[in-house]
């Protein structure tokens, strides 16, 4: 059978555990201040998977704003996102993912959404692929040890066209 799970926002009681599932799972760490942050900004898109009473899962997201013809743009981007090994495979990303667009969207109001991967991450790059995310360019050397990272990124706005988002991000990239 398969293990049941649900998806809650982030409490603070839940810091240690999720700090040391980002510590197990990604190469990418952060001190527990910075996660106590963005939960304190962006409350809406920060969401942890629970099982039997146990964090096998989260979401960590923030917004940031730039400008596009003298008008703000809203970027949510994720920030990280990890599984407990065991419970892979059983469409929890998803249901955080899906979970941290709609508090992004409905709370936020950003107009698109977006995050770096490691090129070598497929799990994660088909993920957000099956999530209508797009490849928008490589950022070469972005990671400490070398390796390249892909931005990707998701309209979501009508306004969000391609020519805003080369506009905002694009300067981050070379393009494909
Ligand atoms: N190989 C190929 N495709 C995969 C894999 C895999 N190992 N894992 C997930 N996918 C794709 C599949 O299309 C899958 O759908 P399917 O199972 O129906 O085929 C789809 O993604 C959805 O999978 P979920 O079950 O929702 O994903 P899961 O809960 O297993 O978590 C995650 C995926 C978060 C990438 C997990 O593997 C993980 O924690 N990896 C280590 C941490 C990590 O790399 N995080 C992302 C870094 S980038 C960032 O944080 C912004
Ligand atoms: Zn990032």
């Amino acid at each position: 059978m398969q293990k049941q799970y649900i998806i809650r926002k982030f409490n603070p009681k839940d810091l240690d555990n999720v700090v040391k599932l980002n510590w197990v799972f990604l190469p990418e760490n952060y001190p527990s201040f910075f996660f106590l942050e963005n939960y304190t900004h962006w409350p809406e898109a920060f969401l942890v998977a629970e099982s039997e009473g146990k964090i096998v899962g989260y979401v960590m997201c923030r917004v940031e704003e730039k400008y596009y013809r003298f008008s703000p743009v809203k970027l949510g981007h994720v920030l990280s996102i990890a599984v407990e090994k065991k419970h892979r495979r059983q469409g929890i990303a998803t249901a955080l993912m899906n979970g941290a667009e709609e508090g992004l969207v409905n709370a936020y109001g950003v107009d698109l959404i977006y995050l770096e991967v490691r090129v070598s991450n497929e799990p994660a790059i088909s993920l957000y692929k099956k999530l209508d995310y797009r490849v928008l360019g490589v950022m070469p050397k972005y990671y400490s040890d070398g390796e390249d990272g892909y931005l990707m990124v998701k309209s979501i706005s009508e306004r969000a066209s391609d020519r805003l988002i080369t506009a905002v991000l694009g300067y981050r990239v070379k393009s494909l």
